[in-house]
């Protein structure tokens, strides 16, 4: 095969690796999240909710403590558990804080929780992880531009999935 080629497939395999704990803290925020509103249902002098019904304190607890056992894992791996590990965090945690944040600027701009704003509901999540991973690691800008790319198709087609097993009302 062509080197380009394979460089290119294997920055793409690379990079969805790497963000396995942003991807399954988002997945898992999504299966397991529910009940009480991290915003505790209050809203802004605006007159709507700071973050909406679809950010709660379990989501964002479970999501975050799977993104930091996949890290730990991937340590494990790597043969450095605490840089796994606080990746994983930086990463779980920053895709919730993303996600979270996603959120806050629909709320202002009015749209309701759980109608779409395209684009910054595929990479809002994306893009927290990797702010708060460049804290601990170096991260290339060809890997950043591979991974919205990447991302975007991904985070499509698993909602795509979660729609269609019922897990979410809209197919986006
Ligand atoms: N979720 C959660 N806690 C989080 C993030 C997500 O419980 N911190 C769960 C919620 O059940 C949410 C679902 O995952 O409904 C999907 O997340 P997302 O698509 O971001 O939320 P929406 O319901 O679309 O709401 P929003 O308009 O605020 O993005
Ligand atoms: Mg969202």
């Amino acid at each position: 095969m062509d080197p380009t080629i394979i460089s290119v497939l294997t920055l793409a395999a690379y990079s969805i690796y790497f963000m396995l704990p942003a991807y399954l803290s988002n997945v898992s925020a999504l299966t397991f999240g529910g009940g009480a509103p991290l915003d505790f249902g209050r809203n802004l002098k605006d007159g709507r909710r700071i973050l909406g019904d679809g950010v709660t304190w379990r989501g964002t607890i479970i999501g975050t403590f799977i993104g930091t056992v996949i890290g730990f894992l991937q340590g494990i791996v790597a043969g450095d558990i605490l840089l796994g590990a606080t990746l994983g965090l930086a990463l779980g945690g920053g895709a919730i804080i993303g996600d979270a944040f996603g959120s806050f600027i629909k709320r202002r701009i009015k749209i309701e929780r759980g109608r779409p704003a395209p684009i910054m509901d595929q990479l809002d999540f994306a893009l927290g992880a990797l702010i708060f991973a460049s804290l601990v690691v170096n991260i290339s800008f060809n890997m950043i531009i591979f991974i919205i790319i990447i991302t975007l198709f991904l985070h499509l087609g698993a909602n795509i999935i979660a729609y269609l097993l019922g897990m979410k009302e809209v197919w986006y």
